[in-house]
């Protein structure tokens, strides 16, 4: 929660030190606490204007900071919350909180509790945020859309969709948490040509028992047919676009087919939602914006942004190395990335988001580059405004493609129950006296929690692998750990019978392996927001692994509850700020933590 004070006092130095256009440096984190709470590179950048050797300037600005020139009628103002400064090769310059600093948190984060985490609430460190020097949350008066998980109906949700929601939720989670007014907005695909040869499969090939039976293995059944069926007679793909045509215009028998595809996927959507735990304040799937196209056509022609290519309409992009977005095909129908301009068009109007997210597969980079640019010469939206936020294929541990095994499609209903059964095989063996309802419980908890915590832990860009056994270690880097972890501490907590009010003197807290912990509470803060900022909540599960592993090695080797009175006051407030932020942050990543498990 410092970094603001120490870009602040490094930017002060540079201009002591006579720089009045301060370079684009950054604050970040030592890669291991020994190094100090935080690190600057602004030794290295402004060496390179000075065209001086980057440790001298470290050295400089370290003095600087030490005793600045700049005074005030109070005297120097010499960092409040600096213990020592030291200079590290090629040039980076760390800093080391005072202890009484991050034991001074404490207080704080026992106070805030479920909210500890989500606010600038050092009104003395950050009065640049708030103009009344009161504290404020970074995200208030800004809105966010969230575009996420966006199945398709008539087909199955799959990975990719399950990844989508995973961290869809995640990143809205966070937002939310930073003061932002959240929109989540799930887009679902209710529309499109497919629908035609899913009519006429279902008209004429359909097996109605197994419909009722599985919906979604059906239809997927009845799709994957058609095409094999369209390979041996073409005309297939006409009859299908003449269904296309009906329903789009309007026909009854069409449109109600539609209607029942529809109603029984988002049945079956919504219950991987309960699963999941997972509710996304809107649905305004494709169909929604079907009336909108013609007028979002008709303008793209008059502004001169669209024109027309072998009786499609296109809008060309070569200007800036993109392809053409086509909005209308030869035959008069629009296209997916019309509806994307629509829904853009609308979100601004709607709810005028600073930002715009979707959190779709990085197969789709080619559609949003064009369908952002497109919007951006429309006047819709700003550059940047409208991000992709992608990420990559889940791979089974054999390295291939997780979505089929054997050949079969994996269905997220028995992935769910495959991770839960797995669970509780565990719990069976660590806890058997548990009741039977106990470790229902339990097991779903830790099952869905391996699943998403799985998802969130591993960078979003790469291609993430799904193991099973690494996902419900419970000594790895895994939910069940974490889970595992807070439980402990509250069970510890229980024993102690600790009250909300403790009382506590924080000084007592000075081993190492105290200031280790307290060191980095001091960052959560900090590592919420960063996550927000890079739609990265890896950032969030590193932490809280870490922290974890900080507190266990710590309870390893630290009594805590036959340490004498004082000391085990301390260290018991230390360990209920522990839980309070693991429960927060797996809050922040849609992981429930249980009180005993
Ligand atoms: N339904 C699409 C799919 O399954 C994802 C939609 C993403 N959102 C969007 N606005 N295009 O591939």
């Amino acid at each position: 929660m410092y970094k603001k004070e120490i870009y602040n006092l490094i930017e002060k130095a540079l201009k002591d030190l006579g720089i009045e256009e301060v370079p684009n440096f950054t604050v970040s984190y030592p890669p291991n606490e020994k190094m100090g709470d935080y690190t600057t590179n602004a030794a290295m950048i402004a060496a390179k204007i000075w065209k001086k050797a980057p440790m001298e300037i470290a050295d400089a600005i370290k003095s600087k900071v030490k005793s600045p020139r700049t005074t005030s009628l109070r005297g120097r103002q010499k960092s409040k919350v600096v213990e020592k400064i030291e200079v590290a090769p090629p040039g980076f310059i760390n800093f080391y909180l005072k202890p009484e600093v991050v034991q001074k948190n404490l207080a704080t984060i026992l106070k805030q509790k479920d909210k500890f985490g989500s606010t600038w609430f050092d009104k003395t460190h950050h009065k640049s945020l708030t103009a009344s020097g009161k504290a404020i949350k970074i995200g208030k008066g800004k809105t966010i859309v969230i575009d996420y998980s966006a199945p398709n109906i008539a087909k199955m949700m799959h990975v990719g969709h399950l990844r989508s929601t995973i961290i869809g939720q995640a990143i809205y989670n966070i937002y939310k948490f930073l003061g932002y007014k959240t929109i989540g907005d799930n887009h679902i695909g209710d529309w499109g040509t497919h629908f035609g040869k899913l009519i006429y499969a279902y008209k004429n090939f359909a097996n109605k028992k197994d419909l009722k039976k599985n919906f979604a293995k059906e239809m997927n059944r009845l799709y994957v047919d058609f095409n094999v069926r369209a390979k041996e007679d073409e005309k297939l793909n006409d009859y299908a676009r003449v269904e296309t045509k009906k329903f789009q215009e309007g026909d009854k028998e069409n449109i109600k087919i539609w209607k029942y595809f529809a109603r029984e996927s988002i049945k079956e959507f919504n219950r991987i939602y309960k699963m999941l735990g997972v509710k996304i304040d809107y649905a305004l799937g494709e169909s929604f914006y079907q009336k909108m196209l013609g007028e979002i056509i008709s303008s793209a022609f008059k502004k001169g942004v669209a024109s027309r290519s072998q009786g499609a309409i296109i809008i060309p992009l070569e200007k800036y190395n993109i392809p053409p977005l086509m909005i209308q095909k030869s035959d008069g129908a629009t296209l997916y990335g019309t509806t994307d301009l629509a829904t853009i068009k609308y979100r601004m109007k709607k709810w005028n988001p600073k930002k715009i997210l979707y959190i779709v597969a990085n197969e789709q980079a080619g559609h949003f580059t064009q369908v952002f640019k497109s919007a951006e010469i429309l006047g819709f939206i700003a550059p940047k405004q409208a991000i992709h936020v992608k990420f990559g294929m889940v791979l089974g541990p054999d390295g291939k493609k997780f979505s089929t095994r054997e050949g079969k499609v994996i269905l997220l209903k028995d992935l769910f129950g495959e991770a839960i059964s797995r669970a509780r095989k565990i719990v069976q063996e660590k806890n058997p006296k548990l009741s039977d309802a106990e470790k229902r419980k339990i097991s779903k908890v830790v099952g869905i929690g391996a699943i998403k915590y799985n998802d969130l832990s591993q960078n979003r860009f790469t291609d993430i692998t799904f193991n099973w056994d690494k996902m419900l270690d419970f000594r790895g880097n895994s939910a069940p750990y974490l889970q595992y972890t807070y439980a402990r501490i509250k069970s510890i907590l229980r024993r102690a019978k600790v009250s909300a009010a403790i009382k506590f003197k924080q000084e007592l807290l000075n081993d190492e392996k105290e200031l280790v912990i307290l060191r980095q509470l001091i960052l959560f803060d900090e590592v919420v927001e960063r996550a927000g900022e890079e739609f990265m909540p890896n950032i969030i599960a590193e932490y809280l692994y870490k922290l974890a592993n900080n507190f266990n090695l710590f309870y390893e080797l630290v009594p805590v509850l036959k340490a004498e009175k004082d000391l085990r006051q301390a260290r018991l407030a230390l360990i209920s700020a522990v839980a309070i932020t693991l429960k927060n942050g797996l809050k922040l990543l849609g992981i429930e933590t249980l009180e005993r498990m």
